[in-house]
């Protein structure tokens, strides 16, 4: 029995934030941005858009798309870093919002946590006798980037993407489609190189905090940029060892849109050619765990995901996580 992708859908802000905009805001160049990272565009949430208004009509979209009603969804998982407030998690307010009436939680592992929810999602729909699961990624980075700090104000944009899993038949044959295999990790020493420091237990928000920013997201980016390549190769190389295949079976890499360098050299270190690689991050910019389900939901639509495509994922971020899973597309 395997978890297959039933249906997916996307939610971006109509806003969008171009390099030249940031060159009036920071001190950067659109070249600059483009031949370090990728990015020409990234969305931005308008004050009455949220990660669960965002994730919500994800949601809606994924279920439709997968032909089913929310009363057919046993189970919500939210994969967020820009939750819609501290208590109560983001899954209630999109739950409620989309009509659900299952379970929810909220799921942090930084630009990883799709593919930790993924997985997740599915070991409950197959081990736990659930017939649907909806697994979104969403984000309103915007609200947690210091606008001032151009090190981390050109890379990050909103959005939210979701997917609906569904379990396969208990017999289904070796070549069918679904989840095969994944790998899971988490370096935690090195948890200072990606952090929000002020806000939790160990720093509240207090007038200290808030004169020094530390709400803001801070971002040793060169160190991230050195570890990302190796350990997305590292982990995509173990998740398909466990699938028993190698990256000549991969027909599609959709890996984490963190920056265009990182996904050329971890694409090119696994022998994936480009265009067998989904990137969108151009038009996107960095949406951490929303970057990977919207990059395969644009796939889908676009009709490059067929039935029986080998599909790669491998996201890495705050933590630090990483994540891999290999999986076969197409409906139980
Ligand atoms: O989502 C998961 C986690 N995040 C990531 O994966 C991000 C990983 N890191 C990166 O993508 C890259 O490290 C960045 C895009 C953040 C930075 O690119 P870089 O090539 O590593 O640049 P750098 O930080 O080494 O800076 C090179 C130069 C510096 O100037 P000097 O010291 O050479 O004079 C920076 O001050 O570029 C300067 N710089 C900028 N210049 C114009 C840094 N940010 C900017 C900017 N515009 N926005």
């Amino acid at each position: 029995m395997r978890a297959c992708v039933a249906g997916w859908g996307t939610a971006v802000p109509d806003l969008r934030l171009t390099n030249a905009e940031l060159e009036d805001r920071v001190k950067t160049t659109d070249a600059w941005i483009v031949e370090r990272t990728g990015i020409r565009e990234r969305r931005i949430a308008r004050p009455d858009e949220t990660t669960a208004s965002l994730a919500t009509e994800a949601g809606a979209a994924a279920i439709k798309q997968a032909g089913l009603s929310p009363l057919d969804v046993d189970l919500l998982i939210v994969a967020t870093a820009t939750p819609e407030q501290p208590i109560p998690h983001t899954g209630a307010f999109v739950g409620d919002g989309l009509g659900l009436h299952c379970g929810s939680f909220d799921l942090g592992a930084g630009c990883a946590g799709f593919v930790y929810e993924l997985v997740t999602g599915a070991a409950l729909l197959t081990g736990g006798g659930l017939e649907h699961v909806l697994v979104i990624g969403a984000e309103v980075l915007s609200r947690i980037i210091d606008p001032t700090d151009r090190t981390t104000a050109v890379l990050f944009g909103d959005g939210a993407a979701a997917l609906v899993l569904e379990a396969s038949s208990e017999h289904a044959p070796d070549d069918g489609p679904g989840l095969l295999a994944f790998d899971l990790g988490c370096d935690g020493s090195l948890a200072r190189l990606l952090e929000i420091p002020a806000g939790g237990s160990r720093l509240p928000t207090s007038v200290e905090t808030l004169d020094q920013r530390l709400q803001y997201l801070k971002m040793q980016g060169p160190e991230v940029f050195r570890r990302a390549v190796r350990t997305v190769v590292d982990s995509a190389n173990t998740a398909l060892g466990r699938a028993g295949m190698a990256s000549s079976d991969v027909d599609w890499f959709i890996p984490h849109q963190a920056n265009a360098r990182i996904i050329d050299a971890a694409a090119h270190r696994l022998g994936i050619p480009a265009e067998r690689t989904i990137v969108n991050i151009d038009r996107y910019g960095n949406t951490s765990a929303a970057s990977i389900p919207l990059a395969i939901s644009e796939a889908a639509d676009a009709g490059d995901l067929q039935a029986g495509d080998v599909v790669l994922l491998s996201g890495f971020g705050a933590g630090m996580t990483w994540g891999s899973a290999v999986l076969r597309w197409g409906r139980a």
